[in-house]
This record gives C-alpha cells, sequence and structure tokens, in this order.
C-alpha cells in the first residue's frame, strides 16, 4: 500500500495542484485537490488487467468551470434548488442561479472549483479541506468541509464530514461518471444496473423535482431486477424523453442505507468488471451523460451516454419539500456521507 503525491499541475493564477495516487495490490486511485475531484479509477478486469472506469482531464485548465464535473465533490449543496431559494428558520436565502439563470444547481459550482487543503493521511488515505465562507454563494454559515478518499483491498471509499457556525443546508456528493469498460470505450447502454429503489422522483422542465414521489413500478426506471441501462434510455416515456436519457433520483429503501446492502450494482460483460456501490444516504442521482460532448483524458472522446455518474446524496430540492428526507445542519452539529465503491470480476 502506499500514497504518492506529486504536481499535478499550476492554476492560472499559479498555485499549485497536487495528485495523490493511492495504491494496494488490487485497484489505485488518483484524486487532484483541484475540486477534491477523482481522476483515475483504476481496478482489474476479468484477465487482471487493469482498466481506469472514470472520466477525467489530462490538465487543470478543463476542469475549471466544466460543466460536466468530471469526478468532482458537490457541495454545499448538491443538484438543483428551484429558483434558487429556499427559506430556514423564517429567514430566506437567495443562491446564485447558476443554471439559465433559473436554479441553483451543484451549489452554484462553488466547491468544486475550489483548490482544497490536501494531505496524505496514511497509507491507503487521503484527506482534502475546504472551509466555505459565510454567505457565499448565498449559502449560510462558515463550513467546514472534509473528504476523505481511502482504499482497502478491493473498495474504494469517500467520507464526507462538515460543521457549520450556523444552521444550513449541506448535501455533498462526488460527481464520477463511469464506464466499466475503461474511460475511452463506447457507452454505458450495455452496463447491466439494479438499484435498490422502489420510488423515484420525477423532474419539471428545469429538471427540478415537482415534490412528487412516484413508483418505479411500470416505468423504465424499475431497476429492482438488473437490466440493461439502454432499455430504460431508449423508452419514450415522458421522464427519460425530455432528459434525453436517465437524470433522476433513486429514492434508496432503508435497508439499502446502512452499507451493508447495496444500492446500486452496476456490471458490464466485456471486462467483467462488477461494481457495487454502498451508501449512508437517502437517495442516488443517476446521470446517463446525456448532453455530454467533448474530450477527456490522452485524447478520448465523450459524447452522449459514454459513462454514468452515480451521485449518492441527500434528495435534490429537499429544503423545498418537506416531505422529503432533509438536508437540514443545525449550527455545530456534524454532517457526515459515506459512500463506498466496490470492485469484483465476473
Ligand atoms: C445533473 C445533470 C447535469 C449534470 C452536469 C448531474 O448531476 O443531474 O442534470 O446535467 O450533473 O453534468
Amino acid at each position: 500500500m502506499s500514497v504518492d503525491c506529486r504536481i499535478f499541475d499550476r492554476l492560472p493564477d499559479g498555485r499549485e495542484v497536487k495528485a495523490y495516487t493511492i495504491t494496494n495490490d488490487i485497484i489505485s486511485v488518483e484524486v487532484i485537490d483541484f475540486g477534491a475531484t477523482v481522476r483515475c479509477l483504476f481496478v482489474p478486469d476479468k484477465h487482471a488487467r487493469m482498466k481506469d472506469i472514470v472520466f477525467g482531464y489530462d490538465t487543470v485548465k478543463p476542469y475549471i468551470n466544466d460543466g460536466k464535473y468530471f469526478g468532482k465533490t458537490i457541495g454545499q449543496c448538491c443538484n438543483r434548488i428551484k429558483n434558487g431559494e429556499f427559506t430556514l428558520n423564517g429567514k430566506s436565502y437567495q443562491l446564485e442561479k447558476n443554471e439559465n439563470g433559473k436554479t441553483c444547481l451543484h451549489g452554484a459550482d462553488e466547491y468544486c472549483n475550489k483548490l482544497w487543503q490536501s494531505e496524505k493521511l496514511n497509507d491507503y488515505a487521503v484527506k482534502m479541506s475546504y472551509i466555505s465562507p459565510d454567505g457565499e454563494k448565498g449559502f449560510p454559515g462558515n463550513v467546514k468541509t472534509e473528504a476523505i478518499f481511502s482504499i482497502d483491498g478491493n473498495v474504494f471509499k469517500i467520507e464526507y464530514k462538515a460543521v457549520s457556525d450556523k444552521d444550513t443546508i449541506i448535501n455533498l456528493t462526488n460527481h464520477s461518471y463511469f464506464n466499466l469498460n475503461g474511460y475511452n470505450h463506447s457507452d454505458i447502454c450495455n452496463h447491466i444496473m439494479s438499484v435498490c429503489a422502489r420510488k423515484y422522483l420525477p423532474t419539471d422542465e428545469n429538471n427540478v423535482p415537482t415534490g412528487e414521489i412516484e413508483s418505479v413500478e411500470n416505468t423504465p426506471f424499475d431497476f429492482r431486477i438488473a437490466k440493461p441501462i439502454g432499455e430504460a434510455i431508449e423508452s419514450d416515456f415522458e421522464q427519460i424523453k425530455k432528459c434525453n436519457g436517465i437524470d433522476h433520483n433513486f429514492c434508496l429503501r432503508q435497508k439499502c442505507r446502512d452499507m451493508n446492502v447495496p444500492a446500486i450494482i452496476l456490471a458490464e460483460g466485456k471486462s467483467g468488471i462488477k461494481m457495487s456501490v454502498y451508501t449512508d444516504q437517502t437517495g442516488i442521482q443517476i446521470y446517463t451523460g446525456n448532453f455530454l460532448d467533448g474530450t477527456g483524458k490522452n485524447s478520448s472522446s465523450i459524447s452522449k451516454y459514454s459513462g454514468v455518474a452515480i451521485e449518492a446524496q441527500g434528495y435534490p430540492d429537499a429544503i423545498n419539500n418537506p416531505d422529503f428526507p432533509q438536508v437540514i445542519v443545525k449550527s455545530g452539529e456534524e454532517y457526515s456521507s459515506t459512500t463506498k465503491f466496490v470492485f469484483e470480476t465476473m
């Protein structure tokens, strides 16, 4: 086991961006301290060849405001907040509406465009931290956030912790896109996925949850039994058509939120790689890369459905939907979230 640190690149203002590679005899992950970002994740395929299964870039420049959030840590409150506004303790807050001037998406890109403090914790873990000042992008509280990336055997774990000096909302996630055949390979339509959810959140024309919590039964969102992602994407179900694919929160069943039963299992036949995702979060946003385009690592071309983002998190726009599990964190209280990615071959 080892953690290797090198200078990855420099930001336009000259600050150094560091890359940490955490390796054991099974897997290897590289994280950079710009945006607390997962840049590479090497896991063995069925022929014991190492495959890098996440999207990323070769330099820091394309990571700045990339709008695709390759591998980034998203905070202070990920996903969409309707009209970029909410009320807490009787006080209204106006957030930056970074998405078409209509919604606040992914915390208005705050956490993911910051250089985090970073350090090697031991031979298998790296810690990154960031303090979000009170009022930044409109969010209340000085929020101290920590991200710990670690590996153990065939497990890659991401832990987030945060504490605020004012009551606030916190919802942190990692925005890695996966392609289990390698980041530079075709699309994820043949990936077989199962999701431990009986319900999902339909969204409105701005991709904000309507407030309804719908059953997956008789819809393309029914992944209770594993099926190819392509089957759902091809459907002409209105919620799928309007998003050009899946871009929805799945409401995880209680039993799959305790880190013992997988929330998602994703598998790909050619590589034989199977990834099981365990989390303590209430939901998972699945985004099938419906509008992806451009270039990633090693000039790989990225297009629609090239990868699937699996974002364990609290429900989107929870603060404006009192019936959803809440993401309010009281002053001085600790927020924490853990997600584990377990790799096997079949
Ligand atoms: C959202 C998508 C958005 C994407 C940005 C995802 O988390 O759910 O709607 O387009 O991030 O790349």
